[in-house]
C-alpha cells in the first residue's frame, strides 16, 4: 500500500482522495512549519512513496534525498513553487507538482479586497472608529481614491494578473496597462488593454499597480526603491504574489515619505517577519498570506494536490507537472 507524507493538517478532501485510493496517509502531527531538520527526521527511513508539502516547506536536495529513492513526487498546495529546488528534484527524478488554476478567482478577489481598503482607507477607518475617534459625519474624514476609471498597471499577466485585470475592466471600469515576458493580443484586444514593453515604462501611467509575478531569480527585488521612484505619488502598489519581489524596507521609505500614497501586501519578505517600520503605517494594509485562504480553494488545492499524487503513483504524468523556467 503506498504510504504518502503530509507535511501539516490541511484540508480533509485531499486526504480522502488519497484514502479513498488506499493509500495510507500519515499526516505530520504537529499543525506548525517543520523546520528542514525535522522535515529530514520525518522522512528519513519511512518509505513514503510521496509527500504532499506546502509553501513553507524547504524542498531541497537534503529533504529530497531523505525521502528516500522509492519516493516519485513532492506535491506542493500552492500554485507558487519558490520553495522547490527543481533541478535537486530532476536530478534525482523526483515528479514536484503545483495547484494552478483553482486558486485563481480567489486571489483576484482578494487582490481587489486588498486595493479597495487600501484606496478606502479601510482599515485605517476600523481602527478610528473602534478607537472611539469618530465624531460624527464630517466632509473631510479619511477622504480616500477611487478604483473606478483608474488605471491599473498589472506586472504579469498569467492566470491570476488576467483576472485582475478582467475585475478591473469589467467590474471598475478601469483601463488596464500590463507587463508580461509574453505579449496577449488577444488578451489586449478583448478586454482594451495596453501592452507596456517593461515595467519601467508601466510604472508612471498607473494609479494601481497589482503585482502577478512568480519569484524567480529575475524578479527578486523587481520593486526597489528606483522602480518604486517611477509610480505616481498618488499610486498605490498591491503584492499578492510572493514578498521577496519587492523591497520591503525601501517600501516602508517610500510609504513614510511620500514617494507612493499607499500599498496593500499579503506577502512579505521574510515571513512570517515584518520589515522593520512596516507595521506602523497607516498608508498600508498588511493580510497574512491569505490570498487563496478560504473554505472552498483551500478544499479544491488540498484535492489538486491529491489528484497528482494520485496519477504520479499510478505511473501517469500528474496534471500540474512543474518544470524549471
Ligand atoms: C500561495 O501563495 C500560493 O502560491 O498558492
Amino acid at each position: 500500500m503506498p504510504k504518502i507524507f503530509v507535511t501539516r493538517r490541511i484540508p480533509e478532501a485531499g486526504i480522502r482522495k488519497l484514502e479513498e485510493k488506499g493509500h495510507e496517509v500519515v499526516v505530520s502531527p504537529e499543525d506548525r512549519v517543520l523546520q528542514k531538520k525535522e522535515l529530514i527526521e520525518a522522512l528519513a527511513g519511512q518509505n513514503y512513496d510521496a509527500v504532499l508539502c506546502l509553501l513553507t516547506d524547504t524542498i531541497d536536495g537534503d529533504v529530497l534525498d531523505a525521502a528516500g529513492k522509492q519516493c516519485k513526487i513532492f506535491a506542493n498546495v500552492a500554485v507558487g513553487f519558490d520553495n522547490i529546488d527543481l533541478v535537486a528534484a530532476a536530478e534525482r527524478n523526483v515528479m514536484i507538482t503545483n495547484t494552478p488554476g483553482v486558486l485563481t478567482n480567489t486571489v483576484a478577489e482578494h487582490t481587489f479586497a486588498l486595493m479597495l481598503a487600501a484606496a478606502h482607507r479601510v482599515v485605517e477607518a476600523d481602527r478610528f472608529t473602534r478607537a472611539g475617534l469618530y465624531g460624527g459625519w464630517a466632509p473631510m474624514l479619511l477622504l480616500g481614491n477611487d478604483l473606478s476609471g483608474k488605471t491599473v498597471g498589472i506586472v504579469g499577466l498569467g492566470r491570476i494578473g488576467s483576472r485582475v485585470a478582467y475585475h478591473a475592466v469589467k467590474g471598475f471600469d478601469a483601463k488596464v496597462i500590463y507587463y508580461d515576458v509574453a505579449r496577449n493580443e488577444q488578451f489586449e484586444q478583448e478586454f482594451g488593454a495596453i501592452y507596456k514593453a517593461s515595467v519601467d515604462e508601466l510604472l508612471p501611467e498607473a494609479d494601481f499597480v497589482s503585482i502577478h509575478v512568480p519569484l524567480l531569480d529575475s524578479t527578486r527585488h523587481l520593486m526597489n526603491a528606483e522602480r518604486l521612484r517611477l509610480m505616481k505619488p498618488t499610486a498605490y502598489l498591491v503584492n499578492t504574489s510572493r514578498g521577496p519581489i519587492v523591497d520591503e524596507a525601501a517600501l516602508v521609505d517610500a510609504l513614510k515619505s511620500g514617494v507612493i500614497r499607499g500599498a496593500a501586501l499579503d506577502v512579505f519578505e521574510n515571513e512570517p517577519k515584518l520589515a522593520s517600520g512596516l507595521a506602523e503605517l497607516e498608508n498600508v494594509v498588511l493580510t497574512p498570506h491569505i490570498a487563496s485562504a478560504t473554505e472552498e480553494t483551500r478544499s479544491a488545492m488540498s484535492a489538486l494536490a491529491a489528484d497528482n499524487i494520485i496519477a504520479a503513483l499510478e505511473g501517469q504524468t500528474p496534471p500540474n507537472l512543474v518544470k524549471k523556467m
